[in-house]
């Protein structure tokens, strides 16, 4: 991220000083959560993981504006598009959150539910409108060229399987086991690759696609928008391939997005969904093959997180002691 040069600059913004702030807004929010595991209060856990987050965001150097939160589609407590947060001393930023990715997960005490959250400079985060769902393609950097949101997944398949130099049988797709990707999936096992289906949680899906040693190869289906917003960052800084296209799952979303002017049919390449230096953070809630689930011991607590920025994946444990 860069100075902005206007008539009265503004200061240059410290990247680790706002990276240190994601890992504790992350953080907060898993800690937070972690108390609500198990308990069937999907909603209890987000807003838990909500205030949470927001009270470590109050810390923040500078201004940032929450470009894209997460939770409306649900009705779920949740950081509002267009809420300002930081201390106002120092550079502008951008965020989208989601204090509690796989609310159900964490009710259940299932693995893949996490705390995310992804920073850009000013307007390099996409905002989706009243658009809560989005069609979405991931791939690893070496077939970023090779996919298209118009093909059928046959092609798909047969165009990322040549450019990772593997045949379609070995390829593994994620794809989240949804209704309405029935077909999908069934079309995908026919072709000969073999799927991987969580009942949610894209973002680690995605994560999964762009961490070599997870075994997954590309990621198809249709999900949340801030979760899309929030994967966009991760790959463009790991330099994978995304595209995404507004997918709206009812007439009302849909009558919603086109009264807002925007179009049904754009495709958005990685790029225009996240832009510049934009990075992703994550702290494990349930724990799973991403990240550790918080370790309480002896007045201490220990979280594990991953920081995705500027082609680098770094892996971070923490501990607070009471
Ligand atoms: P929550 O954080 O709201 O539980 O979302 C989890 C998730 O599975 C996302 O990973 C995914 O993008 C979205 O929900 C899909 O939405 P839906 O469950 O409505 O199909």
């Amino acid at each position: 991220m860069h100075c902005q040069t206007e008539a009265a600059p503004r200061a240059c913004v410290d990247v680790h000083a706002l990276e240190a702030v994601a890992l504790a807004a992350t953080r907060s929010a898993a800690v937070a959560s972690y108390d609500w595991v198990g308990r069937y209060d999907q909603k209890a856990a987000d807003a838990a993981a909500t205030k949470a987050m927001r009270e470590a965001l109050a810390q923040a150097p500078g201004r940032g504006t929450v470009v894209i939160g997460e939770g409306e589609k649900d009705d779920a407590p949740m950081l509002f598009n267009g809420e300002i947060v930081g201390t106002g001393n120092g550079p502008d930023f951008d965020i989208a959150v989601d204090p509690l990715e796989g609310t159900s997960f964490c009710a259940k005490d299932l693995p893949g539910s996490l705390a995310t959250i992804a920073f850009g400079e000013p307007g390099t985060l996409w905002s989706p409108g009243p658009g809560f769902y989005m069609d979405k393609i991931v791939v690893p950097p070496q077939a970023k060229d090779v996919v298209d949101l118009d093909d059928p997944p046959e092609r798909t398949l047969a165009n990322v399987a040549a450019a990772l130099g593997k045949k379609v049988s070995e390829l593994r797709v994620m794809i989240m086991d949804k209704p309405r990707h029935k077909n999908l999936i069934a079309r995908v096992l026919r072709a000969g690759a073999a799927v991987q289906t969580p009942a949610g949680g894209d973002v680690g899906g995605s994560l999964a696609v762009l961490l070599p040693t997870l075994d997954v190869d590309l990621l198809l289906g249709v999900g949340g928008t801030p979760e899309g917003v929030m994967t966009a960052a991760a790959v463009r800084a790991l330099g994978g391939g995304m595209l995404g296209r507004l997918a709206p799952q009812r007439d009302e979303e849909a009558d919603a997005i086109r009264a807002a002017g925007m179009s049904l049919d754009r495709v958005y390449e990685c790029d225009e969904l996240a832009a510049g230096d934009a990075f992703f953070v994550a702290t494990g809630v349930t724990g799973g093959t991403l990240l550790d689930r918080p370790r309480k011991c002896e007045g201490k607590t220990t979280c594990e997180s991953l920081l995705i920025s500027r082609g680098e994946i770094r892996y971070l444990t923490h501990t607070t002691f009471e």
